[in-house]
C-alpha cells in the first residue's frame, strides 16, 4: 500500500495539487495565495467543499447554532463534535480538516487539552484541531502540538467568551485592546499555533497581525487583510435563520431553492402526481395477484 497516494488527486481542482497541509498553508501564505475556509458539519456538505476546492474545512463548534439549533456555541459536547466530525472526515480527501475543541473540553487543565484534542485525531480522523483564546491558552497549543497535533488558534471576537464579552461585540477597537490582541497572536505562533484564526476585528488590525505572524491569519469579520478568509456554510447559502453581521456575504439562496423543491413535493404527492409508473416498480409478467378493486371514494373522506 502506497504511503503517498492520494485518492483521485487528479480530479481535485484549485490550489494546492493535493492533500492540504500545514506546510502548504504556509506555502500559500508565502506566495500571497488566499487560503479559503469554510464550515462543514455533515457529508454532502463537506463533500461539495472539498470537490470545490477549498482549502481547510473547519467543523466549528457554530455547529451548536448552524445546525443543532442552540442559541450560542456553548452547549455542544465532545460527543457532538466527534459525531459530525466524522461524518465531514468520510467526505473530504483534499482539504485540511480542523476541528474545535468544544467549550469546556481545553478550559480546565492542559491534560484535559491534550486527552481531547487526541481523541478528535485518534476517533474523528481530524487533521488539527482549534481552540478559543489568547496568551492564557499558549500552554495548550504548546503541548498539543508536541502531541505532533497541529492548532489554530482563534483570538478576537471569540464567541466562547460571549458571557464574558456581554454579547458578540468588535474586539480590539482601542489601542491597548489591539496591542493585547497583537501579543496574544505573536505568543500562539511561538506556541506552535499553524494558523491563526481572527474573528470581529477591525481590518487595520488584523493587517498589522498578518503582517508580523509568519503563521497564516484566517480572517472572519477581520478584512481583506488576512491571509485566508473562512465564513460559516449556512451564512454563505442563506440557511442561518438570524440577521446576520455585516460581515457575512451571503453568495446562493439555497433557503429559497429548498423551499421551491419542498413546495413542489409537497404539491406532487398531494395531487397524486408523484410517484409516476415509471417511477415505480412492477411485479414480473409471470406473477398475478388477485385484482385490486378500487376504494369507494368515501371510504376516504370518511
Ligand atoms: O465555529 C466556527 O464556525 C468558527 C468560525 C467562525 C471560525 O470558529
Amino acid at each position: 500500500m502506497s504511503l503517498t497516494g492520494f485518492r483521485d488527486a487528479a480530479v481535485r481542482p484549485l490550489g494546492v495539487a493535493s492533500a492540504v497541509t500545514p506546510a502548504s498553508l504556509l506555502a500559500l501564505k508565502r506566495s500571497g495565495a488566499p487560503i479559503t475556509a469554510l464550515t462543514a458539519y455533515d457529508y454532502p456538505t463537506a463533500r461539495l467543499a472539498d470537490e470545490a476546492g477549498i482549502d481547510m474545512l473547519l467543523v466549528g463548534d457554530s455547529l451548536a447554532m448552524a445546525v443543532l439549533g442552540h442559541e450560542d456555541t456553548l452547549a455542544v459536547t465532545m460527543d457532538d463534535m466527534l459525531h459530525h466530525a466524522r461524518a465531514v472526515r468520510r467526505a473530504t480527501q483534499r482539504a485540511l480538516l480542523v476541528v474545535d475543541l468544544p467549550y469546556g473540553s481545553y478550559q480546565i487543565s492542559v491534560e484535559d487539552t491534550l486527552r481531547n484534542s487526541l481523541r478528535m485525531v485518534k476517533e474523528a480522523g481530524a487533521n488539527a484541531v482549534k481552540l478559543e483564546g489568547g496568551a492564557a491558552m499558549a500552554s495548550r497549543v504548546r503541548a498539543v502540538s508536541a502531541a505532533e497535533i497541529p492548532v489554530v488558534a482563534h483570538i478576537g471576537l471569540t464567541p466562547q467568551s460571549v458571557n464574558r464579552m456581554g454579547g458578540y461585540r468588535v474586539q480590539g477597537r482601542s489601542e491597548i485592546e489591539a496591542m493585547t490582541l497583537l501579543d496574544d497572536a505573536l505568543a500562539l505562533e511561538d506556541a506552535g499555533a499553524i494558523a491563526i484564526v481572527l474573528e470581529g476585528i477591525p481590518r487595520e488590525l488584523a493587517a498589522l497581525i498578518t503582517a508580523r505572524l509568519h503563521v497564516p491569519t484566517i480572517g472572519i469579520g477581520a478584512g481583506p487583510k488576512c491571509d485566508g478568509q473562512i465564513l460559516v456554510w449556512h451564512d454563505v447559502f442563506g440557511l442561518s435563520f438570524r440577521n446576520a453581521p455585516k460581515f457575512v456575504r451571503q453568495f446562493e439562496d439555497a433557503a429559497a431553492l429548498m423551499r421551491k423543491g419542498l413546495e413542489e413535493y409537497r404539491t406532487a404527492v398531494s395531487e397524486r402526481t408523484f410517484p409516476r409508473d415509471e417511477e415505480s416498480y412492477h411485479l414480473p409478467a409471470n406473477v398475478n395477484l388477485p385484482e385490486t378493486e378500487e376504494p369507494e371514494l368515501s371510504v376516504w373522506s370518511e
